[in-house]
């Protein structure tokens, strides 16, 4: 049956990879993307010339339409810490207001897919983190703004399962990288990456031991298609999704200098309630999704993402007067 489908943030990293996905749908009738460019960019969708594919420049807490969906699949929020904390109502206004005026546009019975985060687990005391935590979040923290608005969405998105029977599938992804992040966007990856091949200067925040689980998108993205069209499953999440493998800032800082001649490394100061560590429990993403693993080494990820941020930076340099 033809399947009408709403992702908000679709012009953002991750949501452009899903728009590529998306889009090999033989059952998809059509795709309108809502997004503000606020961190997207109409460029991540701009290779698509598929005529089912519509783009609405709009905020998502109030785009309103005539048309109802099948599926809604709602990403529409900052993920980079120097984002979302220079933004702390709009932040909110995304996930939770974006939330809560899309489900007035899914048809009855339709389904809600929603990308909640790591960061619910907040500071973990345990790792790695099952869905089964209940996380150790400070809500009047500099991260709160996007935490606990995670959170609350997830509140009353299962709160609407449990009351009305909604047919949602929420992920809790772990940090993702790869081609199509902003050069700007500040988090570690994209930060040594872009400082590699302009500045030449890799900034690490504190000694670098703090470790994270990276994820590249397509690997994430494998997952997220599964999980919310694909595969047929009853278990409607949370899910956590991401990389099981911890590697230390500093490793990674290294490996980026190892890639650009030349580049070296500058210490500062800790990033504010930076989490010391983050490693997803994939043991029911395991069940969930038999088979799903996120196999891409970093080494080869930070490859390919190296390469697509040189041809941006040299696009840039050569737009320059
Ligand atoms: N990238 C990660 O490591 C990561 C980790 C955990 C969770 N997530 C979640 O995955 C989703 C996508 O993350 P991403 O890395 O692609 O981020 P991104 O910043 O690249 O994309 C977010 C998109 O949402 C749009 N947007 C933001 N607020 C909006 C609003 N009010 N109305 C309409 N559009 C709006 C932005 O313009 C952008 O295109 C987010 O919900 C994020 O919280 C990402």
């Amino acid at each position: 049956m033809a399947r009408s489908v709403l992702v908000s943030g679709g012009c953002g990293f991750i949501g452009s990879h899903l728009i590529d996905r998306l889009l090999l749908r033989t059952d998809l009738e059509a795709l309108v993307v809502v997004d503000n460019l606020w961190t997207g960019s109409r460029q991540n969708i701009a290779h698509s010339t598929d005529l089912r594919l519509s783009l609405e420049i709009q905020d998502v807490e109030s785009f309103r339409s005539d048309q109802r969906f099948d599926e809604i699949i709602h990403l529409a929020s900052p993920a980079s810490p120097s984002w979302y904390m220079r933004e702390p109502s709009r932040t909110i206004k995304a996930n939770v207001g974006g939330a809560l005026n899309l489900l007035t546009l899914l048809k009855p019975g339709g389904r809600f897919c929603f990308t909640s985060t790591s960061e619910v687990y907040g500071e973990p005391l345990i790792s790695p983190q099952p869905e089964s935590y209940t996380g150790s979040v400070d809500c009047t923290g500099p991260r709160s703004s996007y935490d606990e608005s995670k959170r609350c969405t997830e509140a009353l998105l299962f709160e609407t399962q449990r009351v009305e029977g909604l047919d949602v599938r929420v992920v809790r992804l772990f940090n993702t990288y790869g081609p199509r992040t902003r050069t700007d966007d500040g988090r570690a990856i994209s930060n040594f990456i872009n400082q590699a091949l302009t500045t030449g200067i890799l900034t690490v925040y504190g000694d670098g031991s703090q470790s994270r689980s990276w994820g590249y998108v397509d690997d994430i993205v494998d997952a997220l298609e599964r999980f919310f069209w694909r595969d047929r499953i009853s278990h409607r999440g949370p899910l956590n999704i991401g990389n099981d493998y911890e590697v230390p800032v500093l490793q990674i800082a290294k490996f980026v200098c190892s890639l650009v001649p030349g580049s070296s490394i500058e210490h500062h100061a800790p990033a504010p309630q930076d989490p010391t560590n983050r490693c997803p429990d994939l043991t029911l993403a395991r069940r969930v999704l038999p088979g799903w693993e996120a196999t891409t080494s970093y080494q080869d990820g930070i490859e390919r993402t190296l390469q697509w941020f040189r041809k941006q930076i040299v696009a840039v340099d050569t737009n320059l007067p």
